[in-house]
């Protein structure tokens, strides 16, 4: 493309309208299922206060360097990750780099979907008043083997998907984000108070936010590490993304502290409607808390039922948790969207019917997994969660690697720090320049190494 039509891509690109609208739908994506189910279920079985901790730290270090050279890069170059990365050079490692940042997302958003799905039914099945039906024990898992009700699921919530995809950057994600992040606020601080005031709720609490440093270990710093990419929306080619739907006055610093508050003060919330509610519940029973991703799913249902507005409470945390996992979704789905329309040059949507077509496949793959298809197991996994395992713990590490070379060995600081520096300060700017020199290709070492040896059996994550 010459540089006449590719200057007239870049003025006719999407915008977001401004500073509150960008923060909102970065916060949007950010606060997902990783807040609401994962971290819950992560932070009481890695020790309450101790995981919160060292989540706490690597959050405002490592992650926030990332996030910054990711929005910065979408933002210099105007494009989604394949076109960023392509920007500074040719050749296979530049192709490599961008589109295994822009694949992630097109492999996530379909077994995400198959996820928001379920949500969907809870919410349903909430309104519906069954609140005592899914208490049941065994409920859950006949749920997801029963293929037909699953992928119904999941085709409803991928076309509410697509519905806001199609309205726009302005007119459909930023307007969703603009409604939903503040009533997902409201929703969770209900939850939360009326978790955190039940009998004998206070020493739950206590166990999630006061460190025990008995608790540490090894494992502690891998998971809260994981979980913090996992959260963020780190590696996944969103913030190249939306860094490029911002103009040259907007704060990244600024922005990227206040996604990261966002985020955080979520999965707090989460944690203290959830762990308190589970200490009442079992009497502090440690089998309880370590229920693992069926923490959500099983056990919450069972805790709603044994309270006497179970069915009001079951509906407020089921709305917010759809809130949240719609707008991950389409921060999933705009960037597959984007990259195809950078790279294809094709409309909108054609690229939307594209991405369609795709989410399908995976999403109906992952959907019938646990069920009419639990015979095929990748690696001894269903689908839903090799592509969990493939996308978060072997490509997002090297996608993240890939942009921590991009910066280090080709675009260089200097350019870097101009690009944040254009609309303010850098005041973290020492503290960005260590990490990404000496830390943060260890750090993603560690997260690759890890997981893979997890999932190989070699250590228990
Ligand atoms: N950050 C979002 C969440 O916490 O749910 C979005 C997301 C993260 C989606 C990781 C998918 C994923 F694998």
């Amino acid at each position: 493309m010459n540089e006449q039509s590719e200057n007239k891509q870049a003025a006719s690109r999407s915008r977001f309208s401004g500073r509150l609208g960008y923060v909102l739908s970065v916060a949007g994506s950010a606060v997902g299922l990783g807040n609401i189910w994962r971290f819950p279920y992560l932070a009481a079985k890695y020790g309450g206060g101790m995981f919160l901790l060292v989540y706490l730290i690597l959050m405002v270090t490592f992650g926030y360097v990332l996030i910054v050279s990711e929005t910065a890069l979408g933002r210099m170059t105007r494009k989604s990750p394949a076109g960023a990365f392509c920007t500074f050079g040719k050749g296979l490692p530049y192709q490599f780099g961008g589109w295994i940042n822009a694949v992630v997302p097109m492999m996530i958003v379909p077994y995400y979907s198959v996820i928001g799905g379920w949500v969907l039914k809870y919410l349903f099945e909430y309104i519906r008043g069954s609140a005592s039906i899914l208490a049941d024990e065994n409920y859950f898992t006949e749920f997801i083997a029963s293929s037909g009700s699953v992928e119904f699921w999941f085709v409803l919530f991928s076309a509410l998907v697509f519905f806001v995809i199609l309205a726009g950057v302005k007119r459909g994600v930023e307007r969703v984000s603009k409604v939903m992040m503040p009533m997902l606020v409201i929703l969770a601080v209900f939850v939360t108070i009326y978790s955190v005031t039940r009998p004998g709720a206070l020493e739950g609490v206590k166990y999630f936010l006061i460190p025990n440093f008995e608790t540490f270990s090894w494992m502690t710093i891998v998971a809260a590490m994981g979980q913090m990419f996992y959260s963020l929306s780190i590696a996944m080619g969103i913030l190249y993304t939306y860094g490029s739907y911002i103009g040259k006055d907007v704060d990244i610093e600024k922005s990227t502290k206040q996604v990261e508050f966002f985020d955080t003060a979520i999965a707090l919330l989460a944690g203290l409607m959830i762990i308190p509610a589970v200490f009442a519940f079992s009497g502090g029973d440690m089998n309880a808390l370590q229920a693992g991703p069926s923490l959500t799913f099983i056990t919450l249902p069972k805790i709603f039922a044994s309270m006497g507005i179970g069915t009001v409470v079951g509906i407020a945390f089921f709305l917010m948790f759809f809130f949240a996992a719609i707008t991950s979704a389409i921060s999933l789905m705009e960037t597959s969207v984007s990259s195809f329309e950078d790279e294809l040059h094709w409309s909108r949507p054609k690229c939307c019917l594209l991405m369609a077509v795709v989410t399908f496949v995976i999403g109906t793959a992952s959907s019938l997994g646990y069920g009419a298809w639990d015979f095929v197991k990748i690696f001894g996994m269903a689908f839903l969660d090799f592509f969990d395992f493939l996308t978060n713990s072997v490509m997002m590490p090297l996608a993240a690697f890939s942009t921590c070379i991009l910066i280090v060995r080709v675009v260089g600081f200097q350019k870097l720090d101009a690009e944040v520096e254009c609309s303010s300060a850098f005041c973290r700017k020492g503290l960005y320049h260590f990490f990404m020199k000496y830390l943060s290709a260890v750090c993603i070492a560690v997260i690759l190494i890890s997981s893979v040896a997890n999932v190989l059996g070699i250590i228990t994550l």
